[in-house]
């Protein structure tokens, strides 16, 4: 049977491959050795790829919160393929907002949701950011291209929005914040979102058009009020 991944059935008279000896041969490579690098293992599985792009200290956080664990099986129930035979990525579904004191381990459930995902087989294209980094790289005065970088955060099928509130309040920071949650309330787009604070405070914090869309778009996930930083210390 004839398949697109095979260039020798193509057409009729030497292949691509053979014309590509050819021309190797012609420059003094052994085109064996080229053939032998096709064969190597990819370096990188998908979980290896993915646990390089964490940082350090959530590189083996698995989700183990069982509501966090039920979000995962609702955003891969939504994943969908984008063409017959392709893998299934992941698309749109519900968010989260994960509220919990300092150390109560909210980081970890978002990286670990994240790891979840991928290692049931599904493509994931993810980002993470704090919420103070994103205005930093937003900030005019970085003189980065910040429609661009806001439209990543924005469009990315799944993000981790870390520490939610935690930046000094500002018109900047809540109009920024305003135009990322709407596009990914309007598209539905999953995200992660965690915070220290009260829903009260966020309000005062980030404005009432935020809060609105954050409380429709996600479920709640409070943390046990334990600090997982001193309690391992002390232990
Ligand atoms: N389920 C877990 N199993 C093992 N270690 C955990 C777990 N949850 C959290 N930790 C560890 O506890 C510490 C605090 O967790 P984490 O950074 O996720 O807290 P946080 O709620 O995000 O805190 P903050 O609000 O200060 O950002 C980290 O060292 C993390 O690796
Ligand atoms: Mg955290």
């Amino acid at each position: 049977m004839r398949t697109r991944r095979d260039p020798r059935t193509l057409a009729d008279g030497p292949s691509v491959l053979d014309r590509m000896a050819e021309i190797l041969a012609a420059r003094g490579i052994d085109h064996a050795q080229v053939d032998a690098l096709g064969d190597e293992p990819e370096p990188f599985s998908p979980e290896a790829a993915l646990s390089a792009g964490m940082p350090s200290r959530y590189r083996d956080a698995v989700a183990d919160h069982p509501l966090v664990l039920a979000w995962t099986r609702q955003v891969a129930a939504q994943a969908t393929a984008p063409s017959t035979g392709a893998r299934r990525q992941v698309t749109c579904g519900p968010s989260l907002l994960m509220a919990g004191v300092t150390g109560a381990g909210k980081t970890h459930q978002a990286f670990g949701a994240v790891r979840v995902l991928v290692r049931s087989g599904l493509g994931v294209r993810w980002r993470a950011t704090t919420a103070a980094d994103l205005y930093a790289e937003l900030r005019p005065s970085t003189a980065t291209d910040a429609e661009r970088v806001l439209a990543a955060y924005s469009r990315v099928p799944l993000l981790i929005l870390d520490d939610l509130g935690a930046a000094k309040t500002s018109e900047f920071v809540e109009e920024q914040t305003y135009w990322l949650i709407n596009r990914r309330y309007n598209h539905c787009l999953p995200t992660l979102i965690t915070t220290n604070l009260a829903i009260k405070d966020l309000r005062t914090c980030l404005g009432d058009r935020v809060t609105s869309r954050l409380a429709e778009m996600t479920t709640r996930v409070e943390f046990e009020p334990v600090d997982r930083r001193r309690h391992r210390r002390a232990a």
